[in-house]
């Protein structure tokens, strides 16, 4: 190593007594030689003579360059961005659009969403049972006597406590679906110890409101939507 670093101080020192400036130079600076002049230039000549070949020559990029003005540059950018932002935001909204088409409720479950019954064609103490749904809808045309036994129940002995009052909107007329609010079997009208419904899965017994008075069925059963939209009419839904 010793040997090298003298051989090199060596080489220094002639070369200074031949041509000090240019140690000097090389001393100072080891990057590229700019042409002289300092022009801006856009072919770049290497400094290691003997080695000079395309690959070291930065190309011209000069065709490639925008011959307008930086304005109308940035216009046509600007152009290109809001076209792109408002064709995704119109393709965003038509794949949203297409997939609540999708999901919404077909034409056949929208025209089952509301039941129509004519309440002239159902006598005094007879049970009518519609599918709403696709699930069963008891319709009972109550008796006097029997909308007198359903009020005179005391409430508070009840498991699911309910007045026969607050379950319908016509005494005359007791509407309920027809599931189990045990484990959804389907209750059989005009039967059970207290001469409404009887659930025969597990042994639950409805009275004539249809609430839960013996068995394993831990509320009533349930009051749908419905209403009376003119005499002799329901529609449930
Ligand atoms: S499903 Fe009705 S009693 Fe169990």
């Amino acid at each position: 190593m010793a040997s090298l670093s003298t051989a090199s101080r060596l080489c220094l020192r002639s070369a200074s007594v031949a041509n000090p400036a240019a140690v000097r130079a090389a001393a100072l600076s080891t990057t590229a030689m700019r042409p002289a002049g300092g022009a801006a230039s856009a072919s770049y000549t290497s400094p290691f003579k003997g080695n000079e070949s395309k690959g070291n020559k930065i190309p011209d990029f000069g065709k490639y360059m925008s011959k307008s003005s930086e304005g109308s540059n940035k216009l046509f950018s600007y152009f290109m961005v809001g076209a792109m932002g408002a064709m995704t935001a119109a393709g965003a909204k038509s794949t949203v659009q297409e997939f609540l088409v999708n999901m919404s409720a077909s034409a056949d479950v929208l025209a089952m969403a509301k039941v129509e019954v004519d309440l002239n064609a159902i006598p005094e103490g007879k049970n009518v049972i519609i599918k709403w749904r696709g699930k069963p809808v008891f319709i009972r045309h109550r008796t006097q006597e029997e909308i007198d036994q359903a009020n005179k129940v005391n409430i508070s002995s009840l498991r699911d406590p309910q007045s026969d009052d607050d379950r319908v909107k016509k005494p005359e007329w007791l509407v309920m679906l027809g599931v189990c609010t045990h484990l959804g079997c389907v209750p059989i009208g005009e039967a059970g110890d207290y001469g409404g419904w009887f659930c025969p899965c597990h042994g639950s017994h409805y009275d004539i409101s249809g609430r839960i008075r013996k068995g394993p069925a831990p509320l009533n059963l349930e009051i749908p939507e419905y209403d009376f939209p003119e005499d002799g009419k329901l529609v449930v839904g």
